[in-house]
């Protein structure tokens, strides 16, 4: 049988600032046998994820085992099917998630950290890389079980046009809770209007501390945080007493070089009694289960609405990944794999 080829995008240079197309190559390879405890999965769609570029900076990096080293693929997740198996835990056939990351085909290995086999007939396949999967798992973690939003609350989602903002934003409004979102680009703007939020404001029109001025007069009591930078400090402004921030991400300060200030009102963590909670979707993978019982009937009968950006070809995902940082995709960033074979 003729080896399976298969196309790859590494790291090609650190990227300074927001990262540029040479900041990464494309390289073809061949697809080596699966050795006792591999196997071979053909990827049908790549992640293109924010928390790519931590794993490139020596300033914001995920943990220092995943940082990505020039010369390596650009790991994350993937959702593709078992071509061919070396393996007892998973058969030809199988559609799986793993984190082998921007490749056509990969070879996994069983004990790898992050599979998790999916069904095709639950949803889409590509739904399991956003909606129903880690980005999903992220926003339902942190919205439902540390947020906890009431009926009689205001809750701020910003990035909210965006994989894991649309669904934490949704999950508060289905909790009854008074919900106001922010995005910066036109098209997620008009997709958070259908949607029907309370209120929608665009960040980039004015400062987001006189948005939210004007929205909440009455304060924020839930801040789901996917910014970070003037987002935050704008949000910590404007809190209720005894307010919560979950901590998801910064997108903003990602593509930095030097560290960023904090927010320059932290005083006002104590005089408003604010709680900060971190949430870290890794944290959570044994969740899984609970979360998709939840929210995939949900996804299933349209209760909650979601949205892709699929560029086709391997080689789209480095110009997929720079668009993250201005906001070209309306929910979650996927590449579809079209591959040669
Ligand atoms: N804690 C965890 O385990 C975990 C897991 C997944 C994701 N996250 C974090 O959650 C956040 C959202 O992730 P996602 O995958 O759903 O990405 P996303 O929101 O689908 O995509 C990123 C979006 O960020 C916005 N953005 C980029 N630069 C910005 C800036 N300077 N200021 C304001 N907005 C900016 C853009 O939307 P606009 O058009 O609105 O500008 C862009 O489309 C990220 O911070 C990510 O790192 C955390």
């Amino acid at each position: 049988m003729t080896p399976l080829r298969s196309r790859e995008v590494r790291l090609n240079q650190p990227p300074t600032g927001i990262p540029k197309l040479e900041d990464f190559d494309i390289a073809e390879v061949e697809v080596p046998s699966p050795l006792p405890g591999s196997f071979i999965v053909r990827n049908s769609y790549c992640s293109i994820d924010p928390f790519m570029r931590m794993m490139m900076s020596e300033l914001h990096p995920v943990d220092r085992s995943r940082s990505c080293r020039v010369g390596e693929v650009i790991s994350g997740g993937a959702v593709g099917q078992v071509v061919e198996s070396n393996s007892s835990a998973f058969a030809e056939g199988d559609w799986l998630v793993h984190q082998r990351g921007w490749r056509e085909v990969s070879v996994v290995h069983d004990d790898d950290d992050g599979l998790r086999r999916i069904d095709p007939a639950l949803s889409p396949v590509s739904t399991a890389l956003g909606v129903l999967g880690m980005p999903g798992l992220t926003s339902w973690y942190g919205m439902c079980m540390y947020g906890v939003p009431k009926p009689d609350e205001t809750v701020y989602v910003s990035s909210a046009g965006g994989a894991v903002g649309s669904l934490a934003a949704q999950l508060a409004r289905s909790r009854g809770s008074r919900v106001i979102v922010s995005a910066g680009s036109p098209k997620k703007l008009e997709w958070l209007e259908r949607l029907k939020f309370d209120a929608v404001f665009d960040y980039r029109a004015r400062p987001v501390v006189d948005s939210l001025a004007e929205l909440a007069p009455g304060g924020i009591d839930l801040y789901f945080d996917n910014v970070g930078g003037r987002h935050l400090e704008a949000a910590i402004t404007n809190m209720a007493f005894a307010g919560r921030i979950i901590a998801c991400g910064a997108v903003s300060i990602y593509n930095d070089s030097v560290p960023t200030p904090g927010p320059t009102n932290l005083d006002l963590l104590f005089t408003k009694e604010l709680v900060v909670r971190g949430v870290r979707s890794r944290a959570h993978k044994d969740s899984y289960p609970e979360f998709l019982a939840e929210v995939a009937p949900m996804v299933a009968s349209g209760a909650i609405e979601y949205a892709e950006t699929i560029v086709g070809g391997i080689e789209k995902a480095p110009a997929a990944f720079i668009g993250l940082f201005s906001g070209t995709n309306v929910g979650k960033m996927l590449v579809e794999v079209t591959p040669q074979w």
